[in-house]
């Protein structure tokens, strides 16, 4: 039996366990994965342990995903982009590879169980923390007709367009003026974790516009209530949560899980 695991701290409600054994019954894998609560300051110390007594891969979770980055022997392109790790897998030379699969998770939510396009549409990404950054390489990769970062503090949202800027034309500004309508909303900012919505103008949303919050919960959050309220189709991160397992997954064993029943089962759940 190879051996997983999602650390972080709170860890107690993490639905990584549950997803990653379905994926591991649907595919007739013999895996086990755990869940684990480190303190924090010690996540190097807990990494190093477990992957020397044979552990195959851990999944990062917060506060350890820029612990995890610093960790790993060697990072995947879209990891260093993402500037964090929220994927960790044990190679055969025993050294560990740092990977994030958050945007992958969030593209194939969006394209695959969703059916949105991407590819040559305008996108709108609300936010300049970790969570955009980490989105923002997988997003480009779908070559949309351009991406605007819009954030409360307008400079976090210049450095990132600049730190990207080579790969398509990005732009940044703050929650106030915006440059066209949009076709796609991206809310990467944790102001709805807190139950608040920054006021933002109407006229962001374009025709048929999607609106996607990377947060989920049993309600719909105050981003999508307020999208949808304007006409806009809406979505929350639930499908993204179940993405980025399906790419860790894949990236440890090789095979590709069905995320569709595991995600209306969890989506029961929640209800
Ligand atoms: P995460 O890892 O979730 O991205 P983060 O790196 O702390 O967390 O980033 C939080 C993001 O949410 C930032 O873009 C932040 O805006 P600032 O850069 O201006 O701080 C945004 N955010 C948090 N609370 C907000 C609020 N009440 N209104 C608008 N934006 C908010």
């Amino acid at each position: 039996t190879d051996n997983y695991a999602v650390v972080g701290n709170p860890i107690a409600h993490s639905l990584s366990p549950r997803i990653h054994g379905a994926f591991a019954a649907q595919t007739g894998q013999d895996i086990h994965y755990g869940r684990q609560l480190v303190e924090e300051g010690a996540f190097a110390a807990f990494a190093r342990g477990f992957f020397a007594s044979g552990g195959c891969g851990l999944n990062v979770t917060m506060p350890f995903k820029l612990d995890a980055c610093d960790f790993a022997d060697e990072l995947t392109e879209r990891a260093r982009a993402a500037g964090a790790v929220n994927t960790l897998k044990k190679l055969h030379d025993g050294r560990v590879l740092g990977d994030n699969t958050d945007g992958a998770g969030l593209v194939s939510d969006i394209r695959d169980n969703l059916g949105w396009v991407i590819r040559d549409r305008r996108v709108l990404v609300l936010g300049a923390g970790g969570a955009a950054r980490g989105v923002l390489l997988p997003l480009l990769a779908e070559t949309p007709e351009r991406i605007h970062i819009a954030n409360r503090t307008v400079a976090k949202a210049e450095w990132l367009a600049k730190e990207f800027s080579a790969d398509a034309e990005i732009t940044a500004g703050g929650l106030e003026e915006f440059p066209c309508a949009f076709d796609l909303i991206i809310n990467a900012s944790s102001a709805g974790l807190s139950n608040e919505m920054p006021h933002l103008p109407e006229k962001i949303l374009g025709e048929n516009c999607k609106a996607y919050d990377m947060v989920y919960g049993a309600e719909p959050t105050p981003f999508m209530c307020w999208a949808k309220a304007r006409g806009a189709t809406v979505a929350d991160g639930l499908g993204m949560l179940v993405g980025q397992a399906a790419e860790s997954f894949f990236l440890w064993r090789g095979l590709r899980p069905d995320v569709a029943p595991i995600l209306q089962q969890l989506r029961k759940e929640l209800q």
